[in-house]
Formats: C-alpha cells, sequence, structure tokens
C-alpha cells in the first residue's frame, strides 16, 4: 500500500490540524507550578478526548503528581510505543513575550510561518506531529497503524518524578518493541536527526550562610565575612584556566568519543561559526582542546543557573548579607554517576567554606547520560522514511539535552528508544517567544507517516 494518499491527506488537512495544536496549546499546563495543577489536569483530557474521538482506547491515569495519559490501537503486529509530554515550562520574564504565551497564533515572519506560544516546539506542537499522523492514516486507511501505544507525561519539565513507579506498575501494559520519541531537533534547519546520545543532568542548590542577621556594611563591612563573595569564589573556582571542571572524580566515566563517531559528526560539517554567531558569540567556551560540537553533544559541563543573595531590587542599599544561594547544573555524559558526582561536589564545596560560614545543600534532578542502541534494523527504516520526507540524508547525532526517560525505556522496560524531533535551534524552547516552524509541524507529521509505514510493514 502506498504512503501518498496519506501524505496528501496530511497536506489537505493541515489547516485542521494546526486549529487542534493551537486549542492545546491555550491551555497552560505549567507542571512545575502548584497552581497550574487543574490546568495539567485538562491538557491531559484534552488530549484523552482526541485520542478517543481517533479511536483510541485512551485514559487519563493519575499518579501522585500530574497524570499519565495511555492509549492504545489494539491489533497484532510489532509493538511500537510512542513518548511526548504535554506539560510546559514557566513563562517568565512575562514582559519580555511579545503576545501572552497562551494566546497561540500562527505568524507570517520574514523566516516563514511559525507557530507561536508556550509549548509549540517543546513539546505539544512534536507530540502532536504523531498523533496528527495517526489521524490521516486512520482517515485514508479506515482504521489506526496496529498496535500502537501512546504514553504522554506531564511531569518531564519538573523531573518526571512520578514516571519510574509509573512504568514499573505499568510494565506489562507499557513494554513495546520499541519506543518513539519526540522531543528533540533537527539537525540544523533542513536536516532530519535520530539522537543516539543524549547528556544526563544533575542538579544542586547551594546556599552559604556567615552572619546570624543582614549587616549594615559601613559598620561590619571588612571585618564580616561576606557570604556571597565566598560563594563568587567557589564558583569561580569551578572550572580551570582551561574549562576543565575540577571537582575531584568529575570525569570519571567520561569516554573519548569512537573513531566512526568523531569521523561521522565531521562529515555533517556542523557550521560552528553560524551556531554561536546566531545568537551573537563568537568564541566556544568550553575546553579548550574541544570543537562547539564536542563541548554540546559529548562533553559533559557544570552550569550556574541562578545566584542570588543581598539587594538586587531598584536603587542601591549598602547590605551586607547574611545569605547566598546559587543554582548548578551538571550534564552528563558517558557513564559519569550522578550520585557520585553529587557526594563529590558536596565534599568539594565543604573543603572551600571558611570558617564562620556554613554551607547546605539542595538536591534535584539526577539522571544519567543515555546510549541508544541503534542496531536495530528500525534505526536505518526510519532513517530512510526521513531521507524521503526531507530529501536530505538524516543524520545520527548527540543531544545536548536531557530526557531522562530516555534511558528509562532501557534501563526500567529493557527496550530501546528513538529519538526523532523537528524542533529547531532558534525555536526559544524554555524561552520568551518559543515558536515551533509551521514546517516542522507539518513536515514531522508526514515524516511520522511515513515511519509508521517502514515500521508497520509487513
Ligand atoms: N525537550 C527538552 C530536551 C531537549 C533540549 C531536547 C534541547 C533537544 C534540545 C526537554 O523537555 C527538557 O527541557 N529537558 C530538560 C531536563 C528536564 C529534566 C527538565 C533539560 O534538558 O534541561
Ligand atoms: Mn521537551
Ligand atoms: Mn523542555
Amino acid at each position: 500500500m502506498s504512503i501518498d494518499p496519506v501524505l496528501a491527506r496530511i497536506d489537505e488537512t493541515l489547516p485542521e490540524a494546526t486549529e487542534r495544536l493551537l486549542a492545546l496549546l491555550r491551555i497552560p499546563s505549567i507542571s512545575t507550578d502548584p497552581a497550574y495543577k487543574a490546568e495539567c489536569d485538562r491538557a491531559a483530557d484534552w488530549i484523552v478526548e482526541d485520542l478517543k474521538d481517533l479511536g483510541f482506547d485512551a485514559s487519563k491515569r493519575p499518579t501522585p503528581g500530574h497524570p499519565m495519559v495511555v492509549a492504545h490501537s489494539g491489533g497484532e503486529g510489532p509493538h511500537l510505543l510512542f513518548y511526548g509530554h504535554y506539560d510546559v515550562q514557566p513563562v517568565d520574564p512575562l514582559e519580555l513575550w511579545d503576545r501572552d504565551p497562551f494566546d497561540p497564533e500562527l505568524q507570517d515572519t520574514a523566516a516563514g510561518k511559525v507557530i507561536r506560544g508556550r509549548g509549540s516546539s517543546d513539546d505539544k506542537g512534536q507530540l502532536m506531529t504523531f498523533i496528527e499522523a495517526c489521524r490521516a492514516w486512520k482517515e485514508v486507511n479506515g482504521s489506526l497503524p496496529r498496535n500502537l501505544t501512546i504514553f504522554l507525561e506531564g511531569e518531564e519539565e519538573s523531573g518526571s518524578p512520578s514516571l519510574i513507579p509509573f512504568m514499573k506498575e505499568n510494565a506489562e501494559e507499557l513494554k513495546a518493541d520499541l519506543a518513539l520519541i519526540c522531543d528533540t531537533g533537527l539537525f540544523e534547519s533542513k536536516t532530519p536527526a535520530i539522537v543516539t546520545m543524549l547528556r544526563g543532568l544533575l542538579g544542586e542548590e547551594i546556599t552559604i550562610k556567615a552572619a546570624n542577621k543582614d549587616l549594615h556594611s559601613g559598620m561590619f563591612g571588612g571585618a564580616a565575612i561576606n557570604p556571597i563573595r565566598v560563594l563568587a569564589k567557589i564558583i569561580a573556582s569551578l572550572h580551570d584556566e582551561n574549562g576543565h571542571i575540577t571537582v575531584p572524580g568529575f570525569y570519571d566515566g567520561v569516554p573519548e568519543l569512537p573513531d566512526e563517531v568523531r569521523a561521522q559528526w565531521q562529515n555533517l560539517a556542523f557550521d560552528h561559526a553560524k551556531f554561536l554567531g546566531d545568537v551573537g558569540l563568537s568564541v566556544p567556551a568550553g575546553e579548550h582542546d574541544r570543537t562547539p560540537l564536542e563541548m554540546i553533544w559529548s562533553r559533559p559541563t557544570c552550569d550556574v543557573n541562578g545566584i542570588w543573595g543581598g539587594y538586587t531590587g531598584d536603587g542601591f542599599k549598602t547590605v551586607l548579607p547574611s545569605e547566598a544561594h546559587a543554582k548548578i547544573s551538571f550534564r552528563l555524559v558517558g557513564s559519569q554517576d550522578p550520585h557520585v558526582i553529587r557526594e563529590n561536589f558536596r565534599n568539594h564545596i565543604r573543603t572551600m567554606v571558611p570558617f564562620d560560614c556554613e554551607v547546605s545543600f539542595h538536591g534535584h534532578g539526577a539522571s544519567p547520560a543515555g546510549q541508544m542502541e541503534i542496531s536495530d534494523p528500525a534505526f536505518e527504516k526510519a532513517r530512510e522514511a526521513l531521507t524521503e520526507e526531507w530529501e536530505t540524508p538524516a543524520a545520527y547525532v548527540g543531544c545536548g539535552g536531557s530526557i531522562p526517560i530516555a534511558g528509562y525505556f532501557k534501563s526500567v522496560l529493557g527496550m530501546d528508544a528513538m529519538l526523532i524531533g523537528f524542533g529547531k535551534d532558534d525555536d526559544q524552547i524554555h524561552s520568551p517567544n518559543e515558536k515551533y516552524d509551521l514546517e516542522s509541524f507539518h513536515k514531522g507529521i508526514r515524516s511520522w507517516a511515513r515511519v509508521l509505514d517502514k515500521l508497520t510493514a509487513e
């Protein structure tokens, strides 16, 4: 059977598909903020209803946090499971948005049509590419692709606290031959990509306390230790002059790239100057002996994501603060162990805290890096499907971001995962004015139809 009628159907119904995505984008399903709990629920309900309309056996499944959505198409054949997340990041700073983040619209820009709104690219637009492919398939063939499971989460942006228990409790139902994940990007804007390596993530929050109250820096300054200065010195020492991270044992488990992967990445002809140039930069800031592509795909990092203390309001105040805080994250690669690194980091910091100061820690998420097993012939089939759609050979790439479930599919359910996504580097995910190109959405839907066609062919 030819896939062409399904592709034609996708082209004809793009306006309706876009309207459905806009409707989902209007639901402010911010998972990290408890004030939006009911909205997360509403987003899950919206998708369940849509999947039921489509003929899936779909349900909203409670967890201690936000609900999961699980849907099955039924039937025989290879069992494929699709994963995406319906939750979105908070919108702050709101004043930098050109419009209400939850009043999305299709806009004409110099670079083409874009769907603007929080979650358009991460990840509602992407998860809808798969659902729309199923819809067109059903409308043309009379039935859904067989033996599909759709599994959507509402807590990805808050570290997926309910995910592992849910996967364990529902292992029989969720275990499939292969997981498909749509939460990553294209390789440069016209080249489709399958992600084979993802970085892990470790979050730490640190507080330095000094005097038992805020002080006047005229009265005490010089004599009383300033915790912001202590914290700044600690943070400055986390990298050496070559960009290496100084936490003891940090590089244990960081592999050198296998030669064939290095060669393959060289073939990608990544435009390093453009990558940095697009965001107003020119000089790579990582380890001196690495290329930017290595820096974002295969090397670990330590970044300060936030730092605060003292007086930061308008005007000026000569306070000598009693506390200083920072949020620090590590991107991990290879077999770096997040729990070991957490301990090493804390112990390392403790050795640097001077007299009269106290340090305390608060841990955030800890997920190891993911390495995808691509020997399954499904990978080559999907690559062919993507190459046909984009008319540029699909690339095997790394991903600097983190999607903890990619690793859990293997460690909890023993299944491989294939990551295919259509986001672009300038989508501004997590930032103001997030967008998804209409082309990403349209060709994303077409791509999934082609991938499903290849993967479900007898
Ligand atoms: N979709 C992103 C991961 C991603 C980022 C893929 C950049 C491709 C490029 C995902 O939703 C995400 O934001 N992950 C977080 C971690 C999560 C545990 C909050 C991240 O990478 O910071
Ligand atoms: Mn995402
Ligand atoms: Mn995200």
